[in-house]
């Protein structure tokens, strides 16, 4: 019997452990020079000028969005399929998140739809490299430099990922980026925001830190801040694993040419990689007939020994949505709430073996 394939699952090595533990023998717990370490270190993996390492990605948009100076009045654009977080930060700073349906084929905002949704309010664009997927980010730089909007690439999972040759993150105003354990590299919880002005860094330094701004060495609390640091021993971890990312992000798309090879394109519809994009992978992300029961499914794979889940969620047809805005998903969002009913996420991760994507394909296409 094989073991169960979860869905997602972290490759920390030995070599990675021993960072950390090298981190505890020091009693240094808290944010220190391990944190600016990887601060430089992912500074010049993606090509930013500056870095904040936070305790998480929802963090690192919420401050983002407080260093804009977004709040109640603004509204902020959002693709309405993506992990809920992209909207509740909007939500989270009083602004209201505008929901944009997304392009069927690669999951992303489509973006011929925004430029109807922006008003005189309107005063971001969080647009989301959804499940890893470089988005079309140059068109959406184009509209935000004409209507002189904020964008805050939500890039959660797309560390590494890159449109035209560029790294995605740093398109925008800020560049938001997760290390929660489904993602390619982890520190259990993580967040990193990269951005290209000082002054939007040291707002961001003093907005994870309790709104200290030290002068002259002395602390003063200039803005009511939070505490969204991250500690040393996770950023020994990252640090550690970012040294072999890049084999790691090719490695990942063997996998994927596996799942392109084997999985059947007449039961299914596979994710299309436009010509200026790449994937990282975080997710491989399939799309079933909307006639199947894919709950079911889910659970027939558990029996056959492999996890699954849908993808993300059409966030205007959550419960808190739904009660505060009221939104008919099916008709205002019909690409969004499809990929929410019918999409699966299959495990894609560096401790499979091309042998377990060959099996989880083939006992995939048996069910459908
Ligand atoms: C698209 C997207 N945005 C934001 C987040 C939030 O990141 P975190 O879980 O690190 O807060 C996630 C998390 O998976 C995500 O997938």
């Amino acid at each position: 019997m094989m073991q169960f394939i979860p869905l997602a699952s972290p490759n920390i090595l030995d070599a990675d452990i021993q960072e950390v533990v090298n981190v505890l023998k020091t009693g240094m717990l808290v944010q220190g020079k391990k944190v600016l370490e990887l601060e430089a270190h992912i500074g010049s993996f993606v090509g930013a000028k500056h870095v904040a390492a936070v305790s998480n990605g929802t963090a690192t948009m919420h401050l983002a969005l407080i260093a804009l100076g977004i709040g109640p009045g603004d509204e902020v654009i959002v693709p309405a399929f993506s992990y809920v977080a992209t909207a509740n930060v909007v939500e989270l700073v009083g602004a209201t998140p505008i929901f944009v349906d997304i392009d069927i084929r690669t999951f992303n905002i489509d973006v011929s739809q925004i430029e109807s949704k922006i008003n005189p309010k309107t005063k971001a664009i969080i647009p989301v490299h959804e499940f890893g997927l470089a988005c079309d980010i140059e068109a959406i730089m184009q509209l935000a430099v004409k209507h002189k909007l904020f964008v805050i690439e939500d890039a959660a999972c797309a560390l590494g990922a890159k449109y035209k040759g560029v790294n995605v993150g740093t398109f925008g105003h800020f560049g938001s980026f997760s290390l929660h354990p489904r993602k390619a590299i982890s520190s259990g919880e993580g967040g990193l925001l990269v951005c290209h002005s000082m002054d939007y860094l040291n707002k961001i330094q003093i907005l994870r830190n309790h709104g200290i701004e030290l002068k002259n060495g002395k602390m003063d609390f200039v803005a009511a801040g939070f505490n969204y640091r991250m500690t040393d021993f996770q950023a020994a971890l990252v640090n550690s694993q970012l040294s072999r990312l890049n084999d790691t992000l090719i490695y990942k798309n063997e996998l994927a040419t596996v799942y392109f090879e084997l999985l059947d394109k007449t039961k299914m519809t596979l994710p299309q990689i436009p010509t200026h994009s790449t994937h990282t992978w975080q997710t491989f992300h399939v799309l079933l007939d909307s006639k199947i029961e894919r709950d079911g499914i889910i659970d027939q794979l558990k029996n056959r020994g492999i996890g699954t889940n849908y993808g993300a969620q059409c966030i205007p047809a959550q419960t808190y949505y739904q009660k505060k805005y009221g939104f008919d998903c099916l008709h205002e969002f019909p690409n969004a709430y499809y990929a929410y009913n019918s999409g699966l996420a299959i495990p894609l991760y560096e401790k499979l073996s091309k042998e377990d994507i060959s099996y989880i394909a083939k006992e995939l296409n048996k069910l459908l």
